[in-house]
């Protein structure tokens, strides 16, 4: 074979998604494990978007809507934006990829943290534009660092609030004071994917700024509050003159007839929306008084996970709790050696993780670097 494949997409390290708990079970031999390391919903999808997409099976012989007319409507009123502000896409990661498609090309450069979700690098790649990666400070995305950072080829800037693997969070105050310093020429791609689980009344919310210069396109998604991360639906709220080149680019049925049924329904399951919250901040709190009595430092979060310093290897630490059969995160490959990154989940599962964990922390004390 000959291909004449680009460099840049020769420069793409592909992602490595956690694998799947049946896979894992099989490689370690163990049965019956939990998992908190994908930031999903503890308590499972939600019951209204489950009975939705059944019904609309029947239909499922037919294309699918591609304006996402009901959904892209109630997403509308919902956020108070007009319905042409709204781009649906396969996941919250479609909308990055036609944002980079759209806005980016060869010789450009996109800002974002290090560590940070890993599709905007890639995505920034496989368009020929270059990532510029900016450190985070005590853990909190440094937006002056951002400021900095900018160069008359920079064309998008990637923030992720409450962010992503870290917890920390952005004040509206300080973000609005960081855009004024800002360029009009670019785009800030503002990713809310966590913004559900915030408690902290300062936190940022994006909503309101997208016709702000520079432009803003927050992203959602229903993978995490809604628990829908399987069936692949997020979207993108955005000035209406970028939506519509969005739309350009954007696949004609990019969301399925069964993801737009169940994301519609879920909005309508304000029940199911107030137990995750409930659980995940009873939860949280019950996981680092817990691991604080343990005299084991863990750091405050405004999301569903939260990150564990285990003064140790975390590669080691993430492969014995495998073997007893939770897995979690190890923060090595962000640039965290000393981390695991951990997910709140159901109360039967959080004594499991901390029995585990406490097990794993005793075994592995004695050994060097440990
Ligand atoms: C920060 C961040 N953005 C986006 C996503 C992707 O969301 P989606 O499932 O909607 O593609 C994730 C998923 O883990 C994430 O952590």
């Amino acid at each position: 074979m000959e291909l004449k494949v680009p460099e840049y997409i020769l420069s793409i390290k592909p992602y490595t998604p956690g694998k799947p708990i049946e896979e894992l079970e099989r490689e370690y031999g163990i049965s019956g494990s939990i998992k908190l390391a994908s930031n999903e919903n503890p308590l499972g999808p939600c019951p209204k978007a489950v009975d939705a997409m059944k019904a609309s099976m029947q239909d499922i012989h037919r294309y699918p809507d591609g304006s996402g007319y009901y959904l892209t409507r109630k997403l509308a009123e919902k956020h108070d934006v007009r319905p042409d502000n709204v781009v649906l896409g396969n996941g919250s990661d479609d909308v990055i990829g036609m944002l980079a498609r759209t806005l980016l090309q060869a010789g450009d450069e996109a800002v974002m943290t290090a560590p940070s979700f890993l599709m905007y690098e890639i995505l920034v790649r496989s368009v020929g534009a270059a990532p510029v990666f900016v450190p985070l400070n005590n853990l909190a995305v440094d937006l002056d660092a951002i400021a900095s950072a900018i160069t008359e080829k920079t064309r998008m800037i990637f923030i992720n609030n409450p962010n992503n693997p870290t917890g920390t969070f952005i004040k509206q105050d300080a973000f609005e004071a960081f855009l004024k310093r800002l360029p009009p020429s670019l785009t800030v791609v503002l990713d809310e994917a966590y913004i559900e689980f915030a408690r902290d009344p300062s936190c940022l919310n994006g909503l309101s700024l997208i016709d702000e210069n520079p432009p803003i396109a927050v992203l959602r998604t229903f993978s995490k509050i809604y628990g829908l991360a399987g069936i692949r639906i997020g979207y993108g709220v955005m000035p209406a003159e970028m939506a519509g080149l969005l739309h350009r680019v954007r696949q004609p049925f990019n969301t399925s007839a069964l993801a737009q049924a169940g994301a519609v329904a879920a909005l309508d399951d304000e029940d199911f929306l107030y137990q995750t919250l409930e659980l995940v901040a009873t939860e949280l709190d019950f996981l680092q008084t817990a691991l604080n009595k343990m005299g084991v430092t863990s750091f405050p979060t405004q999301a569903n996970f939260f990150l564990i310093d285990v003064k140790r290897d975390a590669d080691r630490v993430f492969q014995e709790m495998l073997k007893e059969g939770v897995i979690i995160r190890s923060m090595v490959s962000y640039g965290y050696p000393r981390y695991i990154r951990v997910n709140v989940g159901k109360r039967q599962e959080n004594l499991r993780f901390l029995e585990a964990f406490e097990r794993v922390m005793d075994k592995t004390a004695q050994e060097p670097g440990g």
